[in-house]
């Protein structure tokens, strides 16, 4: 009988997982480390400690952290899963216990692991792994090993997404959770000290997957997409979300000195939206910039190894401008290369951003069946520019990070920082580059000792 690792193709080649953990001094480097660029950067992506006992989501994997640690031009790795409860069950057992996301069995109550997988942030003093079903879990920055679950003392009810935003100027993180059962969504916000200050139940049309938000100085935009959730009618809709484009899609917009009842929803074309790259107000308009999917089918087990990041499954840079007077949203592509992982500098979150940052589908991807991303695309959003550096085939990297020369740098004068596959090592690089000049010669490429599966979110923890 053919295992889930011998045909699901998130097993396999550098999707597959790493299964040691390890640490390694004095890196390899090609090209210099620049001197002032000092600090960690942590990424963090899904890796299965054993073989899915059923069908395997990218989703479902345990969560494992990889940090690269640059000091005085020096650059050292270590790895570690993110040990969870769950985890640490089947480590006890010996095999995996829980189900992944394709065969969840709605008529059970679910057996469910908070997996820390998808992103890892760092606010007031913590350093935590995120996924977006579950608490926090937090880990200790130097060593990367697991604390447990953190639930900001007690105060946390529910989820918290894999997403949240640090405000450059007030130092608050703020988030989100939300549940396919009632209360739907909930709305947080946490002191610069990290204490959680408030949380609120905010209104929803339907039940969704909501993955990621946005910001602006004044106002929270939750952006609603028709993947509806519901556990009627399983068997005829072929899973508990389903794609349904007659509802369209809503941006909620709420006032951050108001509440809950101050949401006002928008409309416009159906779409599904992981990631926005970052909001701002001008004028009587929030101007959002999203990865916008024309329709998302793979959360549905039929599509779900067929149809993975090809034609409308594959996210392209759209520009939002919902105009908070007239009521609409106009919509703009702004480009026709399919992108995904749009960053900014983040110390524009929530600011009128220039630069954004994304990987793309290169020209040598392969067959689009995959979300490999062969290229790196920055874009100018007022010069109108686009430049782009092509990593070779088979060279997939990770979300492009900025990171600035300095706390007090202009926007772009830093740079972008990823992890890229090198088929020809079996291994990772960690690349860095001009921000100024992504398709320049790499200011450094420091060779890790093994490959580091490809995953989701990094951020950049400045040397104290
Ligand atoms: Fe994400």
């Amino acid at each position: 009988m053919l295992r889930e690792s011998d045909q699901n193709p998130f097993l396999k080649g550098n999707f597959a997982p790493w299964r040691m953990e390890g640490d390694a001094l004095d890196l390899e480097v090609v090209g210099e480390i620049p001197r002032d660029l000092n600090g960690t950067y942590y990424r963090n992506g899904p890796n299965p400690a054993y073989e899915p006992r059923g069908r395997y989501h990218w989703f479902d994997g345990d969560g494992m952290i990889h940090a690269i640690t640059l000091r005085e031009g020096r650059a050292a790795y270590r790895n570690r899963w993110v040990q969870s409860r769950g985890l640490g069950e089947e480590r006890q057992a010996g095999r995996t216990l829980f189900a992944g996301l394709l065969d969840l069995d709605p008529g059970e109550t679910p057996q469910f692991k908070n997996t820390g997988n998808t992103n890892i942030v760092w606010h007031a003093g913590r350093l935590l792994a995120l996924m977006e079903a579950a608490l926090p879990t937090e880990l200790r920055p130097c060593t990367l090993e697991t604390l447990g679950e953190y639930d900001f003392g007690g105060r946390l009810m529910g989820p918290m997404t894999a997403h949240p935003k640090m405000d450059p100027e007030t130092g608050e993180m703020l988030f989100f959770g939300y549940s396919p059962f009632p209360p739907f969504l909930q709305y947080h916000v946490a002191g610069p000290d990290g204490a959680l200050r408030r949380s609120e139940v905010i209104d929803v049309p339907w039940p969704s997957m909501i993955h990621d938000f946005a910001i602006t100085r004044d106002d929270v935009v939750f952006i609603l997409c028709p993947l509806v959730f519901s556990l009627e009618d399983l068997a005829r809709r072929g899973g508990a979300f389903t794609w349904e484009p007659e509802r369209g899609t809503r941006l909620g917009v709420m006032p951050r000195s108001g509440g809950s009842t101050d949401v006002k929803w928008f409309q416009t074309d159906a779409c599904y939206v992981f990631h926005p790259m970052n909001a701002y107000r001008e004028d009587d308009e929030i101007v959002l910039d999203v990865a916008r999917y024309r329709r998302l089918d793979f959360m549905a087990p039929r599509v779900a190894r067929e149809q993975l990041y090809r034609d409308e499954n594959a996210a392209h840079l759209h520009r939002w401008r919902i105009d908070l007077r007239g009521g609409r949203v106009k919509s703009e592509p702004r480009d026709d290369v399919p992108a995904e992982f749009p960053r900014v500098d983040e110390r524009r979150l929530g600011r009128k951003h220039r630069y954004g940052y994304m990987a793309a589908v290169g020209p040598d991807a392969g067959d689009g069946r995959m979300p490999v991303f062969t290229a790196l695309r920055k874009y100018d959003l007022v010069g109108g520019g686009i430049e782009e550096r092509r990593l070779g085939p088979g060279n997939g990297a990770s979300e492009p990070l900025f990171v600035p020369r300095a706390a007090d740098a202009d926007e772009d004068d830093g740079y972008v920082v990823t992890l890229v596959y090198d088929p020809a090592r079996n291994a990772s690089e960690f690349l860095i580059l001009a921000a100024s000049d992504i398709a320049g010669d790499p200011v450094a490429r420091v060779r890790l000792p093994n490959r580091v599966p490809y995953g989701f979110h990094g951020n950049w923890v400045p040397a104290e």
